[in-house]
C-alpha cells in the first residue's frame, strides 16, 4: 500500500484521476474513510460546527486542531492527512503562522496544512513552504471570513469577483501551494481556474470540473437531517441508522432482554464464594488484546 503524498495528487491531476478528499476528526472515522479509499483526509476546522456544535468555525483553537489531527493521523494508513490552520492562527504574523503550521506537523502528525485566503497570504504561504511544510490553499466561500462575506454565500458570481478569484488562485500557486480548495463558487469559474492551474483544485460546491471533490463526512453520511445545502449529496442516512440502533438498545434494556447470557461474563468460582464466605475474590479475568477490557 503506497501512502498518498502531495506528489501523488499532482500526478492524479495530470492523469485526469479525480482526487477524493473527505473530512475526519477522530481515529475511528479516519480508519473507516481511509479503508474506504480516501486519497486525502482533511482535519477541517468544520469540526467547530459538526463536532463542537458552534454556529461557525471561528471558536476553534490551535490546541483543538492539534488534538484532532493527532487522532486522525493515528487512524490514517494510506491517505494524506491535511490539518486546517484555525482562525487567527496565521493572520497575525508570518512567524506565528510558521510556528502554528509546524505544530500541526510535529505534534498533530499531519502531512500538510490548509489556510483560507488569497494573494494577501502569499508571503505567509511562501514562508511555511520554505519550512518544508506543504500548504493547501482555500478560496471562494471561506468560512473563516463569514462576517466579511455577510454570511455563507456563493462567491465569484460577477465578472469582477470572478477575476479576483482567478488571480488569487494564480497567486496561491506562485506562492507554492500544492493544491487549492475551491468552495462555493460557480462551476464555470471553477472550470477556468482548474484549467489555468497546474496544481490540483478540490471542489466543494464548485461543480464537476475540479480535479477532486471534498465533503464534510458528517454531511455525506447524513448525520444532520437539518442541514441540506444544495452542494451536499447524502450517501447514507446514518442519523436514522444511529437513532434506530440506539432505540433498539434502549428497548432491550427496558425489556431486560439485554444483556443476555451470550453478552455476560461467567465464573466457575462464584459457587465457591457462596459456599465459603472467607474467599473474597475470583480468578483475575482475561483481558482482550485490543482494548484491555475483559473478554
Ligand atoms: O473545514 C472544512 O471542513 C473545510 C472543507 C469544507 C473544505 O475546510
Amino acid at each position: 500500500m503506497n501512502k498518498v503524498t502531495i506528489h501523488t495528487l499532482k500526478k492524479q491531476k495530470t492523469a485526469g484521476q479525480k482526487i477524493c478528499m473527505v473530512t475526519a476528526y477522530d481515529a475511528t472515522f479516519a480508519r473507516i474513510l481511509d479503508d474506504a479509499g480516501a486519497d486525502v483526509l482533511l482535519v477541517g476546522d468544520s469540526l467547530g460546527m459538526v463536532v463542537q456544535g458552534n454556529d461557525s468555525t471561528l471558536p476553534v483553537t490551535m490546541d483543538q486542531m492539534v488534538y484532532h489531527s493527532k487522532a486522525v493521523s493515528r487512524g490514517a494508513k494510506r491517505a494524506h492527512v491535511v490539518g486546517d490552520l484555525p482562525f487567527m492562527s496565521y493572520q497575525n504574523s508570518v512567524e506565528e503562522a510558521v510556528r502554528n503550521a509546524g505544530r500541526l506537523v510535529s505534534e498533530g502528525g499531519v502531512g500538510s496544512v490548509k489556510l483560507e485566503g488569497g494573494a494577501e497570504f502569499s508571503q505567509t504561504i511562501e514562508r511555511i513552504v520554505r519550512a518544508s511544510i506543504p500548504v493547501m490553499g482555500h478560496l471562494g466561500l471561506t468560512p473563516q471570513s463569514v462576517h466579511k462575506m455577510g454570511g455563507y454565500v456563493v462567491q465569484g458570481r460577477d465578472e469582477q469577483t470572478a477575476r479576483r478569484l482567478l488571480e488569487d488562485a494564480v497567486a496561491l500557486e506562485a506562492a507554492g501551494c500544492y493544491a487549492v480548495v475551491l468552495e462555493g463558487v460557480p462551476l464555470e469559474l471553477a472550470k477556468q481556474i482548474t484549467a489555468r492551474l497546474s496544481i490540483p483544485t478540490i471542489g466543494i460546491g464548485a461543480g464537476k470540473h475540479c480535479d477532486g471533490q471534498v465533503l464534510v463526512c458528517y454531511d455525506l453520511l447524513g448525520l444532520n437531517p437539518d442541514f441540506k445545502p444544495k452542494f451536499v449529496k447524502r450517501y447514507a442516512d446514518l442519523f436514522t441508522g444511529i437513532t434506530q440502533a440506539a432505540q433498539s438498545f434502549f428497548t432491550e434494556v427496558r425489556a431486560e432482554t439485554f444483556p443476555d447470557t451470550d453478552h455476560s461474563f461467567h465464573s466457575t468460582s462464584i459457587r465457591l464464594v457462596a459456599s465459603n464466605p472467607d474467599v473474597e475474590t475470583t480468578e483475575p479475568e482475561e483481558k482482550s488484546a485490543v482494548y484491555g477490557v475483559p473478554v
